[in-house]
């Protein structure tokens, strides 16, 4: 056993970005990280929006820590949800806090923002962005981006019911039949599997669509009607499972085969994403305007510039009496679950980067290495570092050589 003084630190700070509500860790975690060795420290209030109390925390032995700069100080690994780079105001105060070797988890947009993986490089921590996990099936467990991604589709339906002046069932009343809400899902990976399953409970009348062939099936086990649009699709998917960047020419087609199905609809909620590229915009000033007046649009993709060409990050607007929401943050609006996947899913994180009781993170493996953006002082990840206009590492250590 080692030396209470000898245990490796895992600090948890308090969410810094403005309206965060959620957490890196809460006391059902506490166990197994002690359990792997690790002491947490948790600065105080860092639970409190999630409904948990410093007590606690305290009462599964974590150590509460008043000052963030002494958490800092003290932690070997420090676990937030918005790192700088998803945090660009306030995680810009926590650069001076790093320390050379400490290590960095979090939300850090670094295909969004790559020059600030640069400035948290010079920090000399090592840097891991949970958004760069590979979607594998040994890191489902890890899997933060769905996590979240699944709250997102729960709540984007949640947001279009209070919005919608019509019930989602179908209703037999004395006062006569109420039909059914109409609800159009564009893009149906993780958010909109789960606003199509959420549609569905509510009672509403569900379709949806997808580039990726693949996905027909699990819509359609979910009771949804999968809309056929005759567009080429082959190319669509990259062997990571995710959808590639289509050229304008198939956006516009998609556009023209969808407005029948958009006009038909009382909900649409896009949720149509590539990765690190700027999201398709896949329905129209004109699409909107051929929608009937009440309904309602929800924009998951508002952050990366949104699916609809109307759409304003953050903001809730009404153009011709269709109301088009361009939620941000959603999962921090449900902060308990939230908290709750996210801390499990750092928890079987760090548990992947310790072997034999020590963390190891030279060893040669597919999660580390993907995620890991900065090192040593300097941008590791490959990807990154093209968006920097930097040489590939190897290339890198070949010139030196
Ligand atoms: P994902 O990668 O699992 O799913 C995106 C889906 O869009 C994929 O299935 C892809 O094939 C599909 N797609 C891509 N281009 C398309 C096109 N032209 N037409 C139809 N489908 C297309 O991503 P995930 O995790 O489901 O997230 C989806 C989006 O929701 C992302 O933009 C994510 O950032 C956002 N999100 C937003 C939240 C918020 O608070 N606003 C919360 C959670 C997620």
């Amino acid at each position: 056993m080692a030396k209470e003084n000898e245990k490796l630190k895992v600090g948890v700070p308090k969410e810094t970005f403005p309206g965060e509500m959620r957490t890196a860790i809460i006391p059902e975690s506490i166990n197994q990280y002690s359990k792997n060795g690790f002491r947490v420290l948790v600065e105080s209030g860092a639970g409190e929006a999630a409904g948990y109390s410093d007590q606690q925390y305290k009462d599964k032995d974590a150590k509460i820590i008043d000052s963030r700069d002494e958490l800092f100080k003290q932690a070997d690994i420090i676990l937030h949800v918005r790192a700088y780079g998803t945090n660009p105001e306030k995680g810009r105060e926590d650069l001076e806090r790093y320390r050379q070797g400490q290590i960095v988890i979090g939300f850090l947009d670094p295909l969004g923002s790559p020059e600030k993986a640069q400035e948290l490089a010079k920090t000399g921590v090592t840097g891991f962005s949970i958004e760069l996990l590979p979607r594998i099936t040994r890191a489902q467990s890890m899997d933060a981006l769905s996590s979240m991604a699944t709250i997102g589709g729960y709540k984007a339906v949640l947001l279009a019911a209070k919005s919608l002046g019509k019930m989602f069932p179908m209703l037999m009343t004395a006062a006569g039949t109420i039909a059914p809400a109409h609800v159009f899902v564009i893009g149906a990976g993780v958010a909109g599997l789960q606003a199509i399953a959420t549609a569905r409970r509510l009672g509403g009348v569900v379709k949806g669509y997808d580039i990726r062939p693949a996905v027909k099936e699990q819509v359609e086990s979910l009771g949804a009607k999968f809309v056929e649009l005759d567009l080429a699709t082959e190319e669509a998917e990259t062997s990571g499972g995710y959808a590639r960047e289509m050229d304008e020419e198939f956006y516009r087609k998609q556009r023209e085969m969808m407005k029948s199905v958009l006009k038909e609809s009382d909900v649409v909620i896009t949720t149509a994403a590539v990765p690190g590229k700027k999201a398709p915009v896949l329905i129209t000033d004109e699409m909107v305007e051929g929608m009937a007046s009440g309904s309602v649009i929800v924009d998951l993709a508002a952050e990366q510039g949104g699916n609809c060409s109307l759409t304003r990050a953050g903001e809730e607007i009404n153009h011709k009496g269709v109301t088009i929401i361009g939620p941000i943050n959603l999962p921090a609006t449900i902060p308990r679950h939230a908290s709750q996947m996210y801390s499990r899913n750092l928890l079987a994180f760090v548990k992947n980067l310790m072997k034999d009781g020590n963390i190891d993170l030279e060893r040669d493996d597919e999660v580390i290495r993907e995620s890991m953006i900065v090192n040593g002082g300097e941008v590791v990840n490959q990807r990154v570092r093209e968006l920097l206009g930097q040489k590939s590492k190897s290339e890198d250590e070949r010139s030196e050589g």
